[in-house]
């Protein structure tokens, strides 16, 4: 059994997202893995596509009302045991207050019952409190998001005051990986982030680096790990790559994954994302949007299938007082927003929204597959 703590005090550096894609991986490679949500705001339980608030977790198993396998959803994508998280978990912390060994809880439930995985992930919260203590106590090791930011490098520093103390105070001598995300190659800053991170860990620095992509929010956001939602995405080739890393690090050989989930060779992150399974670039499809209710000079429309560029590869027709919008793309799933005479807003036509990461809202169009 492989302990592995997915941890960064920073909130939004990708530590969910690893959680989920590195175990959905390792469940493809024939690993048995258990993904254990510690955070109370329940993301992974979420972006695994369980979305019922009153599901018992392990609030419910420290306070002996159930046991850690009544709470265990099996197989929630193949091979991969979620125990789940809702904000009842906040709980947690002042229940296991006054208990004696309070930070050896989830160490002593995974000695009892962990033992047929042969991964255990801990996602973490963005805090340092009893939670946090309890998965860093139950791991053989750390592994640890950072975004390509000044900011996340602090969190690293963080972290790494956290493992000198369990050292100090609990004798465990924690190795921690740090795992770049959300990595821009092209950038020099992100480079230069690279080298610090080599630099203050010296042997902790994981070879591959996880590529920004926009399919990982929208892939949350549907519930579904990156490697099925969108497998050819470039961040899902590097987490795929990390399981690489992971097997080889423990000795175990590489297991090929499945034909179809390989990857067709020089893909850019441009063309990955429309991809079909088999690797053939599908059809153009035309795509026709219609605004009837927006009154204003003049409507653009601006997304993904644009590059953002209001209106590039666009026809537009406006007639009767009704606008139009044609254009073609690949099948896949498009984030946009209109601009109504120069003022960037959601399509207040369509229900299907995302959040973006300005704090606005952007609407999500898909694009079937026509035979
Ligand atoms: N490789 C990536 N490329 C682009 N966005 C990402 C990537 N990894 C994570 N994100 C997005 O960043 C945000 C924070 O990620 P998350 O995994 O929830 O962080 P944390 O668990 O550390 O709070 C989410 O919206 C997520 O979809
Ligand atoms: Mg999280």
């Amino acid at each position: 059994m492989n302990i592995i703590a997915i941890a960064n005090q920073k909130g939004g550096c990708g530590k969910t997202t690893t959680a989920i894609n590195l175990a959905a991986e390792l469940g493809k490679r024939e690993q048995r893995v258990l993904l254990i949500d510690m955070d109370p705001q329940g993301h992974a339980t979420l972006g695994l596509g369980v979305h019922d608030r009153d599901q018992p977790g392990l609030y419910e198993v420290f306070s002996d009302e159930l046991s850690f396998y009544e709470v265990l959803l099996s197989d929630v994508v193949p091979a991969v045991d979620l125990l789940p998280a809702t904000i009842t978990l906040a709980a947690v912390e002042p229940l296991l207050t006054d208990q004696p060994g309070r930070e050896r809880q989830l160490l002593e439930q995974l000695e009892r019952y962990g033992q047929h995985y042969d991964y255990v992930l801990i996602d973490c919260p963005p805090s340092l409190g009893l939670l946090s203590i309890n998965a860093l106590r139950a791991a053989q090791q750390v592994l640890a998001p950072v975004e390509a930011s000044l900011f996340a490098l602090d969190g690293l520093q963080q972290l790494h005051d956290i493992t000198g103390m369990l050292s100090d105070k609990y004798h465990i001598d924690l190795p921690v990986k740090a795992l770049p995300v959300m990595f821009d190659p092209h950038t020099r800053f992100a480079q230069t982030i690279l080298r610090q991170i080599r630099d203050q860990l010296p042997t902790g620095l994981s070879g591959v680096q996880i590529r920004h992509t926009v399919r990982a929010r929208e892939a949350a956001w549907f519930g579904k790990p990156l490697i099925d939602y969108a497998p050819h995405a470039t961040a899902a080739r590097d987490y795929r790559r990390l399981a690489d890393e992971m097997l080889a690090a423990s000795g175990l050989a590489v297991v090929t994954p499945p034909k179809e989930a390989l990857e067709p060779p020089h893909v850019t992150e441009q063309e990955d994302n429309h991809m079909t399974l088999t690797g053939k670039r599908p059809q153009r499809q035309m795509v026709v949007l219609n605004f009837d209710e927006i009154e204003c000079k003049r409507l653009q429309l601006a997304g993904d299938f644009n590059n953002w560029v209001p209106d590039q590869d666009i026809e537009t027709r406006h007639v009767n007082g009704h606008w139009q919008k044609v254009f073609t793309a690949p099948p896949g799933v498009y984030e946009y927003r209109i601009v109504v005479d120069g003022k960037w807003q959601q399509d207040p036509t369509n229900p299907a929204e995302i959040p973006n990461e300005l704090g606005g809202i952007n609407s999500l169009l898909q694009i079937p597959v026509h035979h």
